[in-house]
């Protein structure tokens, strides 16, 4: 288990013996660690590492040792064990968002293993913050579904209110307020549908994923998508269905009594959620999507 936080104290040192005095660790540390002085590489204890291990990974002689980063638990690869990038775009072409799950429970070891990959992503400041509650009892499924479903309804009560409406139109400007009354309109089309029978939050997933971080972390919600596209991508490899849920976020954002029912840890706030499961259907074909403009330079 590897533990990285602001009050974990670093120890870095260099095998003479190993060390070239090439420089790159000098050239690759962003927070200016090492130094070349009288051909020597020197340690500078007063800067603080943020335990990206650049150094270590692009040392070729292995002759960095830093306490938080063992050389035993550092993953090897090779460009020969490097995926092709067709077989890659291809994964990525095939993934979709689920919303029809078979039956068949999602094993724990699955979903531990789809953590574990989580962890290799960018992270703001390599923080590495992000943290996951998992709803895996139908209950507690069903009951944040319902939750959801009520407070965003609340929630479009509160836009459809005449009273309010101006108010909020002046607040928001006429570009978000439309985009505002759009979302109104489809938290109250989830109120018919769950009255309806549906569960139109989870769509009855047997497994809901929550990614959080504390709330003190800059770019939490970044670093939290980052972590969950991983394991969205590598649940398709492994079969699973995954959806991201926004509408969950909102709900939590939007009602702190509702947050608090996670019992996540003092401090800590939900960023992202999504749903996992074995699709019911399979897909065929992928579907085109747009083309992003590409504008080179201002002029
Ligand atoms: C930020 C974000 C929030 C989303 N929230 C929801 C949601 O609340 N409910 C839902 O059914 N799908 C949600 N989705 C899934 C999108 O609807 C889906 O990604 C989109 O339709 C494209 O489909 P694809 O992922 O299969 O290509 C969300 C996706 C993103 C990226």
């Amino acid at each position: 288990m590897i533990t990285i936080n602001n009050n974990t104290k670093y120890k870095i040192s260099i095998n003479a013996d190993k060390c070239s005095r090439c420089g790159t660790c000098v050239d690759v540390c962003n927070e200016e660690i090492f130094k070349i002085e009288d051909n020597q590489i020197k340690i500078m204890q007063d800067k603080e590492c943020k335990a990206c291990g650049h150094c270590i990974a692009a040392c070729r002689y292995g002759a960095i040792q830093h306490n938080l980063l063992p050389l035993n638990k550092c993953p090897q690869f090779s460009e020969q064990n490097q995926p092709k990038l067709e077989e890659m775009v291809t994964l990525f072409k095939s993934r979709r968002s689920i919303k029809n799950f078979s039956s068949k429970p999602v094993d724990k070891s699955l979903i531990e293993k789809l953590i574990e990959i989580s962890r290799w992503v960018p992270s703001s400041q390599n923080k590495q913050s992000v943290d996951w509650l998992i709803l895996n009892k139908n209950t507690e499924i069903k009951y944040f579904s319902k939750k959801t479903v009520e407070v965003l309804f609340g929630l479009s009560k509160i836009l459809h209110n005449p009273v309010y409406k101006p108010f909020i139109n002046i607040v928001l400007g006429k570009k978000k307020y439309k985009e505002t009354m759009h979302s109104a309109v489809s938290f109250s089309d989830l109120n018919k549908r769950y009255r309806n029978g549906e569960d139109p939050i989870f769509y009855n997933a047997p497994v809901v994923l929550i990614g959080y971080t504390p709330s003190n972390v800059y770019f939490g919600r970044d670093d939290s998508i980052y972590a969950s596209y991983n394991i969205m991508l590598a649940a398709h490899k492994l079969g699973l269905g995954s959806r991201q849920i926004g509408y969950f976020i909102v709900a939590l954002n939007n009602n702190t009594g509702l947050r608090k029912q996670l019992k996540l840890p003092a401090g800590c706030i939900p960023q992202v959620a999504i749903i996992l499961g074995y699709p019911k259907y399979s897909f065929y074909c992928g579907v085109p999507k747009r083309t992003p403009e590409i504008k080179w330079g201002i002029k």
